[in-house]
């Protein structure tokens, strides 16, 4: 029989279970895939601990790891993000954050006296790694999209043409998916015969849906365009149920960070020391059972529902916008009515819908039934114009995506 506690507990887990199914059918301005069952692996999760503690590329002492599997996760990201065969390290990182934190560390180490430059639509872990490095930094203005204003990255960058240069470019920022072309930060660089310089690629969304576009087609961003290093988020496109990244850098970049893990038996490369073996096989099972084929169409299929949502805003006569190649909708913040049902993410008078894998086109229409509601009733077109007065700048004069 089970005893009180026993049912507190499980009482505790059961209004848990409920609340985390109730919110699934709004959930709709957060870049978390939820279209792949991980269920296969519970399994192990029963009473292995899985520790990957130090270095992927070395097993060490402690028996119970996955690291096959990271290293497997790693190079297929290696791979897709056009990494040098031969110069090619990573790790699986516990998000973005750290990702971001590690490339900068490495930087660091190797252009002591850099200043980095990233713009003021970049993530917030940027100003957090830079605050615990205490590295020596200048924001630079972003456009109405998101995008760096390259003219801002140029003058700056001229001003401090004595001082190493480090870029942390944003592959999809979090608010409007804008990319900061890699190509175009080199072409600026070489224009200011800037030589030392180091291009990190905060890719944590975008890095893999874009990845598996022609190359030619979409902005630069990857080892192959100029990156350094790059980093991915395992919770966003992949849509693991444990919050986790995977960082791949230049291998030769990174000899001055290695340190010996001691007991352990394996290279202390990593920013953390115990590191979770779940997160690294939730990835390569993301990994595998996709396949480059099944990731493409997810992000086909993910595009096809952000130009549906957008082109139904649009004909609401609700102000909405798209970056190219984006999964994000963004859209005037709506009334308080809508938002208190609706998750959406939302800053400054502005909202966005992230149309990842899961998002059904049912959950589209859901919401913009709700919207319809509350949505004046003027004819299509004339409640754009009326409300652009009092709209923040992005939308107001940014260019309609393509799909
Ligand atoms: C562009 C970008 N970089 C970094 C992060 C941080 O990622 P994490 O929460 O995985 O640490 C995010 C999170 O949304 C992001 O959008």
């Amino acid at each position: 029989m089970a005893s009180d506690g026993d049912l507190a507990i499980q009482a505790v887990l059961n209004e848990l279970s409920e609340r985390l199914e109730s919110v699934l059918p709004t959930n709709i301005g957060f870049p978390a895939a939820s279209d792949v069952d991980f269920g296969s692996l519970s399994g192990f999760f029963h009473r292995h601990l899985l520790n990957n503690l130090g270095d992927p590329f070395t097993a060490g002492a402690y028996p119970q790891h996955t690291k096959t599997m990271e290293v497997a996760a790693v190079t297929f990201v290696a791979d897709l993000m056009r990494a040098p065969e031969g110069d090619r390290w990573g790790y699986i990182t516990t998000g973005a954050g750290e990702g971001n934190l590690y490339a900068l560390h490495l930087a660091r180490g190797l252009h002591p006296r850099g200043i980095v430059y990233y713009s003021e639509a970049a993530h917030y872990s940027v100003d957090k790694a830079l605050d615990l490095l205490a590295m020596p930094s200048i924001r630079v203005r972003a456009d109405h999209s998101g995008r760096m204003d390259f003219e801002d990255f140029e003058a700056q960058v001229d001003r401090n043409r004595d001082r190493p240069v480090i870029v942390v470019a944003n592959i999809g920022t979090t608010m409007t998916e804008a990319v900061d072309d890699v190509r175009t930060i080199h072409q600026i660089l070489d224009s200011l015969a800037i030589r030392r310089r180091y291009v990190h690629a905060d890719a944590a969304l975008s890095g893999i849906p874009l990845a598996l576009m022609d190359p030619q087609e979409r902005p630069g961003f990857d080892f192959a365009d100029g990156a350094d290093s790059v980093i991915v988020s395992g919770h966003k496109f992949l849509g693991t149920p444990i919050p986790c990244g995977v960082v791949v850098v230049k291998a030769s970049h990174c000899a001055h960070l290695t340190r010996t893990g001691g007991y352990t038996g394996s290279p202390d490369t990593t920013i953390t020391c115990s590191r979770s073996g779940h997160a690294a096989m939730m990835i390569w099972y993301a990994l595998c059972m996709h396949g480059i084929d099944g990731l493409r169409t997810r992000a086909e299929q993910a595009r096809e529902l952000a130009a549906y949502t957008h082109q139904q805003l649009v004909e609401l006569g609700w102000d909405a916008w798209r970056n190219p190649y984006g999964f994000t909708v963004v859209l005037e913040t709506p009334p308080p009515v809508v938002t208190q049902k609706w998750a959406l993410a939302s800053t400054h008078g502005r909202s966005h819908i992230i149309c990842m894998p899961g998002v059904t086109r049912e959950q589209i229409d859901n919401f913009m039934a709700d919207l319809r509601v509350v949505a004046d009733p003027v004819p299509v077109g004339a409640r754009r114009q009326a409300t652009h007065n009092g709209m923040a700048p992005v939308l107001r004069t940014a260019t309609p995506a393509t799909a």
